[in-house]
């Protein structure tokens, strides 16, 4: 089956660094299905890990992995678990743990358990949040967490953050609280979605900031001061340039 642009660019995005690959909230397992079908193709043997809390699902989806992908032929297992049980300490190896299309503040609740469970284990996380970006940076950011690739997609007029990133610290690939790479646009087509998605995003943020929403207040400084030189009001130097209204 043809994947959606969103679930195509974070496989692209899953290189073959890993003995087990966690595709959490797998729902009918299409990322994972098409990670196998890369596994193989690439000759890398990871283990595909589907994860989904509906017992139906995993049901359905454990028949059908037998009749398309028969265990001779591919490596993968299925789990009908809550996110934050997963078994990382029962298989060795690198593992990354893939969490897309649930809200940031779940995946943020997943996340912290996930790490609490495993404090010495070496484990990149690939998110695709619906929601709460800025708050999801600012979580990963205060674990030390570092940043290995990010992207920004539109896909039927909504936007997607995908953030790869590892739980070891390094100096050199801090998480930006807004992103860097995803502003750098390197196609007219692109820039556009950048402009789109910063004023969708500032937008949001300055109507629940009139809630009262001390974290919207937060962003929008952060946003401005971050992608935006203030003082002389001069947008920084990406190749296409992003215009604040
Ligand atoms: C919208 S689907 C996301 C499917 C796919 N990951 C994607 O990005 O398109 C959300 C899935 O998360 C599952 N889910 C929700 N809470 C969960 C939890 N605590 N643990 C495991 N799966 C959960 C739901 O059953 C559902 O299948």
């Amino acid at each position: 089956m043809k994947l959606s642009k969103r679930l195509g660019q974070l496989k692209s995005m899953v290189a073959a660094d890993y003995q087990h690959i966690w595709d959490c909230c797998c729902d009918h397992g299409l990322l994972g299905a098409s990670l196998l079908t890369k596994d193989r193709q690439h000759n890398t043997r990871a283990t595909i890990h589907f994860v989904d809390i509906v017992p139906e699902l995993m049901h359905t989806l454990s028949r059908k992995l037998n009749q398309f992908y028969p265990l001779e032929d591919y490596n993968w297992q299925t789990h009908c678990l809550d996110v934050t049980q997963l078994p990382l300490k029962d298989f060795q190896g690198k593992h990354l743990v893939i969490i897309a299309g649930v809200g940031g503040d779940l995946m943020m609740r997943f996340i912290d358990t996930i790490i609490k469970n495993h404090p010495n284990t070496d484990i990149d996380f690939l998110l695709c949040p619906v929601h709460h970006q800025f708050a999801l940076r600012k979580l990963l950011r205060s674990y030390q967490f570092s940043l290995k690739q990010e992207s920004l997609i539109e896909e039927n007029k909504r936007f997607y953050e995908i953030l790869l990133v590892s739980n070891q610290s390094n100096k050199n690939a801090e998480i930006s609280p807004t992103g860097k790479a995803i502003w750098q646009a390197d196609s007219k087509q692109q820039a556009v979605i950048c402009q789109n998605y910063l004023e969708k995003t500032l937008a949001h943020y300055q109507r629940i900031e009139l809630g009262g929403n001390n974290l919207a207040s937060e962003a929008i400084k952060v946003y401005k001061t971050q992608l935006f030189n203030d003082q002389q009001g001069k947008p920084t130097p990406f190749k296409f340039h992003l215009k604040i209204k």
